[in-house]
């Protein structure tokens, strides 16, 4: 049986994919599940056009939600100059938090390498003429990540569900940004992480689900859901021998600056 996460800390879930076809049967139950568990804000990643356009659909219907929009280095290769202008006008959206999540996956390669370079480069350029913060996935393509971020300078953002090593962690640090946290933290052949967790600045520290993928312990292998950003919680408190409050007080406060969460234009309250 499935045990009741029950709400006695709140928490964000920093990075969740709830319009995915996973959660089709059982999306509002999902999200109720979630804020009876105290996850009380999550943050919607779009990882394409047509999923940033229902990332958005979701946020208005639900003030626990709110939308990030952004073509996702697998689908780089669907940003036409259609698709580009179309999100364009959904990123200046006042209720669209965060340009994401973009970035680059030479692990896949779904798309073509110049295709994932070219698309990251146009939305973090994009992210800055808006002036929003960015959620930048890197997989197996940490030299090539770091040297874009490089680049461009110091700005925002989250690296989420952080994979590099220590010295990436120290540079990615440097440039601003902040350490996304997620299922893996949790899993009992993890060693690089965890170090990094126990030593990273507590105000560069966000959690995470990732929802439906990458499930913590004791749901590895099966769906992810937002509730669960609760198990990262305790395994990050237990790695920097802190208390469960004292990390989601700290979280929740880091994601609610990061991404304005309490500045709601489109929404009542
Ligand atoms: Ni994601």
């Amino acid at each position: 049986m499935e045990e009741e996460l029950s709400a006695a800390v709140e928490l964000v879930d920093s990075h969740a994919h709830l319009e995915a076809r996973h959660f089709a049967a059982d999306r509002e139950e999902v999200i109720a599940r979630a804020i009876a568990a105290g996850v009380m804000r999550i943050v919607n990643a779009g990882a394409s056009l047509p999923a940033s356009e229902a990332s958005i659909t979701l946020a208005e219907a639900h003030e626990t939600i709110y939308p990030a929009v952004g073509i996702h280095p697998h689908d780089a290769k669907t940003l036409s100059e259609t698709t580009w202008v179309a999100l364009q006008a959904l990123a200046r959206r006042p209720d669209v938090v965060a340009i994401g999540e973009i970035g680059l996956d030479f692990f896949y390669n779904l798309s073509a390498r110049e295709q994932q370079v070219d698309a990251f480069r146009r939305q973090l350029a994009l992210a800055r003429a808006l002036d929003k913060p960015v959620i930048i996935h890197d997989r197996d393509a940490h030299a090539e990540t770091l040297a874009i971020l490089r680049e461009l300078g110091p700005y925002r953002g989250v690296l989420h569900c952080f994979s590099g090593d220590a010295a990436m962690a120290e540079a990615v640090l440097d440039l601003g940004y902040h350490i996304g946290v997620g299922g893996p933290v949790t899993f009992r052949n993890a060693r690089v992480l965890p170090d990094i967790v126990r030593r990273l600045p507590l105000d560069r520290l966000l959690l995470e689900t990732d929802a439906p993928y990458l499930a913590p312990q004791p749901h590895r292998g099966q769906r992810n859901e937002p509730a669960y950003v609760r198990y990262v919680a305790e395994r990050v408190a237990e790695l920097r021998a802190m208390s469960l409050a004292e990390i989601a007080q700290a979280t929740t406060a880091n994601a609610v600056v990061l991404f304005r969460l309490d500045h709601r234009p489109t929404k009542r309250g």
